[in-house]
């Protein structure tokens, strides 16, 4: 069994912390679902009181080390190699709906590249970690991707564009569905990017896309892939950090989702051109 480096174990623990919390305020969301008012103010502040935790439990154990985080934005460090990459409630549609499947995602970039990777299901007290190096565990349990080959029986996860997004993305998206739903055994929309990529790790997801994610979506998770043995890249060859335009998938199945992806999008440029 391996063992978390001393930065990863805090970044264990301060999952867990804001995990307590959480756990706790889903149970206050329970109760608010029946109220009129509903529960959406009341969740806005979970996410801030659990990052407040993480916060403050990282930047006492390594202060210095920057912070990319949801709610609060960049903030830099004096260490300028290190910087962690936090969603402190990553499923918040399915939390504020009372739906136990949510997450905290905890990442840490060093010398420009993901090293480690914390996501914590609170509902399940299941906590996913990776480490460069270290592979990638559930609690005790050493994570290896699916060894899947075909599409048609692989389970794929992906997150759907919603109310606010440019219609370009919702029409992207159906593009995309399009080209996976004939091909795969099932689609799967679970609500948590980071418990997708941790899923994807785990085996219980052959493979995931999704279009338009953030930073702190999948810092975590794509360590967590990358260290189970899997791949992941950006859709279109850029980025993934920047443009959170995310695949991931075992060896033979991650270039199949890829095809299927960009010949989705060429297909979709072909007939605007006309
Ligand atoms: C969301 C989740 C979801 C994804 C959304 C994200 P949030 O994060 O990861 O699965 O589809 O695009 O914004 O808002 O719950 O932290
Ligand atoms: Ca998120
Ligand atoms: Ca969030």
């Amino acid at each position: 069994m391996s063992k978390p480096s001393p930065v990863g174990s805090v970044m264990i623990k301060a999952a867990r912390d804001a995990g307590r919390q959480l756990a706790r305020d889903f149970g206050e969301v329970e109760n608010l679902q029946v109220s009129r008012k509903g529960p959406a103010d009341f969740v806005s502040n979970a996410d801030h009181r659990a990052e407040e935790i993480i916060y403050n439990a990282l930047s006492k154990a390594r202060p210095g080390y920057g912070f990319l985080m949801e709610e609060r934005g960049e903030v830099p460090g004096t260490d300028k190699s290190n910087r962690f990459i936090v969603d402190p409630l990553d499923g918040t549609l399915n939390f504020l709906h009372g739906q136990p499947h949510y997450a905290v995602s905890i990442g840490l970039e060093r010398e420009g590249e993901l090293f480690c990777g914390v996501v914590y299901d609170v509902a399940k007290n299941e906590i996913f970690w990776a480490e460069k190096g270290r592979g990638a565990w559930l609690d005790q349990r050493k994570l290896i991707v699916a060894a899947r080959r075909k599409l048609s029986e692989s389970v794929i996860a992906t997150g759907t564009p919603y109310h606010g997004k440019a219609e370009a993305a919702h029409e992207a998206f159906w593009g995309e569905l399009a080209a996976m739903t004939p091909v795969t055994a099932g689609i799967r929309r679970y609500g948590s990017a980071a418990l997708d990529l941790a899923y994807v790790a785990a085996g219980r997801f052959d493979g995931f896309w999704e279009r338009g994610l953030r930073a702190w979506d999948i810092a975590a998770g794509i360590v967590l892939v990358r260290e189970a043995g899997g791949f992941v890249d950006e859709i279109d060859g850029g980025n993934v950090l920047r443009t959170g335009n995310i695949v991931a998938g075992n060896e033979p199945l991650h270039p199949q989702l890829i095809d299927r992806l960009r010949k989705s999008k060429a297909f979709r440029q072909a007939g605007n051109a006309e």
